[in-house]
């Protein structure tokens, strides 16, 4: 059966106190309304369907793409009305609605909703709750069938102690939703046309109300407020780290890892404290990584090493290579294998040999730097003029004396050295020693000064 899909996200969110639309609002670096229309995706609907209303163009500038359809809802005038706003451009057999503020919705529970929805059943998540104040309440008869969901507001005292609330999520067949919306009124507490009051009149209509109870109510949970925005943030993390455990992962301390993106491990990977992992992250069987770490779409291959305190971004570690602590690997930053890159290092688009050695306080800049080369300790590739940036080459086996500036372009050969506080201008041949400093002079008996009385 084909599906469209609904994505309410026209609703302000006066209590997020934000300029920024409600479910613009970031999980794990991902806006809300992201996270549902990846869910979505994942369910292959034949559309999908996102209503806006405030800050509409912001959202739909943020989200945009070829995949996704937006519909305006100029006034809010309810969520029946929202989805009413949709439905002339619907055309699939069912239509589930989901609702942008609820990010932490899993695909599975999708699926097991959508096998209970066809054209005589409407299917209908709901959740337990210990405190279900301001939720709908699904009212069951005597034989535990769904015949009405009552809006806390409108509920009489009886109804409010149902602890089975209404998540707003629901899967229904669309020929009827168009029917049932074409005669929904706003003669209720709050004067709003509501999608739940289809629920009573499918009932009259002599379809079967199924649900699905979620079984994590963090699942179906929306974020109204900062406060709630900060729970999601950290169940979200948590089931995020779970995983990687279950994948061989060893955490120091599962609560003090955050996972802003999508990440892919090995086994027996070892990470401390305060680590976060962004964007794209591929990490191999066996690496480390230790305190403090912040690593944004970079690849760890086999065995790598990153000691505490270190940044990566769109870095590569090459089998067994390590770096820090302290080190700043920065686009373009590519280490072989077993290279090594000490403390107060950064690199920027360089890419160092099988072996090769930056150990200390160096800033290595759009140079290639050949298998077995050690960098000294302060050496500074100069690599831009003030207009342009130019290259460093050095060959295999080179040796960089301490505190050499390598004005670019320059190219070391193989094997050269060069002299300690060296400032290299021009290209050195392989083998050759090349000394770019003011040969030292020494006086004897050298007369110190002496302070004025
Ligand atoms: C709704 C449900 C309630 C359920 C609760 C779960 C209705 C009438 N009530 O209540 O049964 O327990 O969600 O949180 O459906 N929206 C629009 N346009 C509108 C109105 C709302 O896009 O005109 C969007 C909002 O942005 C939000 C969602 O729909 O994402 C829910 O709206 P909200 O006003 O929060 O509904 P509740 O009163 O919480
Ligand atoms: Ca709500």
């Amino acid at each position: 059966m084909s599906l469209d899909i609904v994505i309410l996200a026209a609703g302000q969110g006066t209590r997020m106190r934000s300029s920024m639309p409600k479910v613009l609002h970031p999980v794990a670096h991902k806006s809300m309304l992201g996270h549902v229309v990846d869910a979505a995706r994942a369910l292959s609907p034949a559309s999908i369907q996102v209503v806006i209303g405030h800050g509409a163009e912001q959202v739909e500038q943020t989200l945009a793409a070829p995949d996704l359809a937006f519909v305006l809802q100029a006034e809010q005038l309810g969520t029946g009305h929202a989805v009413a706003q949709a439905l002339p451009v619907l055309s699939a057999d069912n239509v589930l609605i989901l609702y942008g503020d609820v990010p932490l919705i899993q695909v599975d529970t999708l699926n097991a909703l959508l096998a209970r929805c066809d054209d005589q059943r409407l299917a209908l998540l709901t959740v337990l709750l210990d405190d279900p104040t301001g939720y709908g309440r699904i009212v069951r008869d005597e034989a535990g069938q769904v015949v009405a969901i009552v809006e806390h507001k409108d509920a009489s005292a009886e109804q409010r102690a149902i602890r089975e609330g209404n998540t707003g999520i629901l899967a229904v067949p669309r020929t009827r939703l168009e029917q049932w919306l074409s005669r929904l009124s706003n003669n209720n507490a709050q004067g709003e046309y509501y999608l739940t009051d289809i629920i009573a009149m499918a009932v009259a209509d002599g379809l079967r109300i199924d649900t699905e109870i979620a079984g994590d109510a963090m699942q179906v949970q929306g974020a109204n407020d900062r406060i709630q925005l900060a729970q999601l943030e950290r169940h979200y993390q948590t089931m995020q780290v779970e995983q990687l455990m279950r994948q061989g992962v060893t955490l120091r301390d599962p609560a003090r890892v955050d996972i802003r993106g999508e990440v892919e491990v090995g086994r027996d990977v070892m990470i401390d404290i305060n680590v976060i992992l962004e964007g794209r992250v591929l990490i191999e069987d066996g690496v480390s990584i230790g305190a403090n770490c912040i690593i944004k779409d970079s690849i760890l291959h086999k065995g790598a090493v990153v000691k505490s305190h270190c940044h990566l971004e769109h870095a590569e570690l090459g089998e067994g290579a390590d770096c820090g602590p302290f080190a700043r690997l920065r686009p373009g930053a590519v280490l072989g294998k077993k290279a090594h890159v000490g403390n107060f290092v950064e690199l920027k688009n360089t890419r160092m040999g099988e072996g090769a050695k930056a150990g200390h306080l160096t800033y290595l800049g759009d140079s290639d730097i050949g298998a077995r080369t050690n960098v000294g300790a302060g050496t500074i590739t100069c690599n831009y003029d003030g207009a342009n940036k130019h290259r460093t080459v050095m060959g295999e086996d080179v040796f960089v004396g301490s505190n050499s500036s390598l004005v670019a372009p320059v190219t070391l050969g193989d094997g050269a050295v060069t002299g300690a506080g060296s400032t290299i201008t021009a290209d050195v041949p392989a083998g050759a020693l090349a000394v770019g400093r003011v040969r030292q002079r020494t006086i004897d008996n050298w007369q110190r000064p002496v302070k004025n009385s």
